[in-house]
């Protein structure tokens, strides 16, 4: 058996005999007891899509299984299922200078005048459209599924009741609504914008002013008949301009909360995240993985440098810096003249007995644990330390606090800044552990409707790549979705 025990911030011992049987596996955490169905209520254009989206991530993050089910996405599916069955009469009919599908009276009308309450046609597809949905979703919460989302507007007493009598035949599962009511104009404009240029399929045979034109007609036939919800024995959120106000009504149960708690601490308002690895260590430029080490020369230099390029960028707004305890990151923040916090849950994956080794000394030392981490690195838990899923679950906090903070600069570690930046990118668990965030660079994200922007700052000062490919796999490379050179004083671009 081998004797080695931690040695954060030691000088590597002499390494250990080789010992066999020891990777240890973590298994993911049983979330099957959870069913929630999570009914959307509001108007078209109050970013109820942004928020299931949001809640999505967030929960998937945490390794619940969620699913969206936008029932605006279902009913252009089954238009375009029934245009494509009439796809080979469409080809002999324009020859013919015929329209059988239209015709036929299968092509829909999906113009504002489909949503009129007005028009029985329209609600009684809308209404088998959206309990369709709610059936999908069912099936697949009983399949396995922890939290299904139901994207529709819901805006009816009556709606909401034929979805309360719906779930309440399936034992154990909870029904909770969301609704999102915004009276900002701006935000409305913006979700307005976006739906009619984002491509979606409902105008894609109109102008962008007739689309325009057709969707606000569309949201003014849902206020006709909106009604908020009043009805006092429903588990429900409130959320009122995204950030301003939440109401929280009869919402219990430790899954319910956290949901509650992650939409209070939402906001829309614009800001920018950094990440920033500390400059390198001197443990970098010997190989080794963990420790206390300070800056290298060249760790020292991005150091100096850093405030220029944070300052290039952000101007005058404010800014609070964030590290970890350990000395490389206070090292690399001493020169920013910003407002700083020190968070323990910043500091890197703990490599337990293997803390201060090199790869290869670990390779030598620990063969079948080393085998098992690039087998599945992120499940592999190091001996007395941690594995990936570990720090996803020790980030959380990290994670709720960045969703209601402004500007935020991190400066963390490699495993750490791939965690967090596989929240904001959505990246799956097995990309995960091996994302490229290299020294002295500066990643900027800008938080957007759908997604963030990316810029990337390398900062012309050279440093040791710390960066372990998967053996035998195809490297992971994450584009950017825009990219720039960062000029330094000496006008040095990379
Ligand atoms: O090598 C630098 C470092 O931050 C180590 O301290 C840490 O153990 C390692 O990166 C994490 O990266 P990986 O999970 O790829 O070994």
């Amino acid at each position: 058996q081998s004797t080695v025990t931690s040695r954060k911030g030691s000088q590597a011992p002499t390494p250990p005999q080789s010992v066999k049987g020891i990777g240890k596996k973590v298994a993911k955490p049983d979330y099957s007891e959870n069913k929630i169905v999570l009914a959307m209520v509001g108007l078209p254009a109050r970013g109820k899509s942004y928020l299931s989206n949001k809640l999505m991530i967030y929960l998937k993050w945490l390794e619940y299984d969620v699913k969206v089910f936008n029932v605006g996405q279902l009913r252009r599916t089954r238009a375009r299922q029934k245009a494509e069955q009439y796809s080979f009469p469409l080809i002999i009919s324009t020859i013919l200078q015929l329209n059988l599908a239209s015709r036929s009276g299968i092509k829909e009308d999906h113009s504002a005048n489909f949503f009129s309450s007005s028009n029985p046609e329209g609600n009684l597809s809308r209404d088998r459209l959206a309990e369709d949905s709610l059936e999908m979703l069912i099936t697949w919460l009983k399949a396995g599924g922890n939290v299904g989302i139901h994207d529709a507007t819901n805006s009816s007493r009556d709606r909401r009741a034929k979805i309360e009598a719906r779930v309440a035949k399936e034992p154990g599962m909870m029904l909770i609504f969301l609704e999102s009511i915004c009276d900002d104009p701006s935000v409305i404009a913006a979700n307005v914008a976006l739906k009619v240029s984002s491509g979606d399929p409902d105008y894609k045979d109109m102008s962008p002013q007739e689309a325009k034109a057709d969707f606000l007609r569309r949201i003014h036939e849902y206020e006709k008949v909106y009604e908020t919800i009043t009805e006092p024995h429903l588990s429900y959120l409130r959320i009122t301009n995204v950030g301003r106000e939440v109401t929280v009504s009869r919402i219990n149960g430790y899954l319910s909360s956290r949901i509650a708690f992650y939409l209070m601490n939402l906001h829309l308002k614009p800001r920018s995240i950094f990440f920033s690895r500390h400059g390198e260590s001197q443990y970098n430029v010997e190989g080794k993985i963990g420790g206390d080490s300070l800056l290298s020369p060249r760790g020292m230099e991005y150091a100096k440098a850093l405030p220029a390029l944070i300052k290039d960028n952000i101007g005058d707004q404010p800014l609070t810096v964030w590290t970890s305890t350990l000395k490389r990151t206070l090292q690399t923040a001493e020169d920013l003249k910003y407002t700083k916090l020190t968070w323990k849950s910043l500091d890197e994956l703990d490599a337990g007995v293997c803390d201060g080794m090199t790869y290869e000394e670990i390779e030598e030392a620990y063969p079948d644990d080393f085998a098992n981490r690039d087998e599945d690195k992120f499940n592999y838990r190091y001996r007395g330390g941690e594995s990936y899923r570990d720090v996803v679950v020790r980030l959380e906090p990290v994670i709720m606090e960045l969703e209601r903070q402004e500007n935020i600069l991190i400066i963390g570690h490699q495993a750490i800044l791939r965690c967090l930046y596989a929240y904001f990118h959505h990246l799956p668990q097995d990309d995960l552990p091996y994302i490229k965030i290299p020294l002295h660079t500066v990643i900027k994200l800008t938080p957007k409707a759908y997604g963030c922007d990316e810029e990337r700052y390398a900062v012309p000062i050279s440093a040791v790549d710390t960066h372990r490919a998967k053996p035998k796999a195809p490297e992971i490379v994450v584009q950017p979705s825009t990219s720039r050179q960062y000029f330094t004083s000496e006008g040095m671009t990379v």
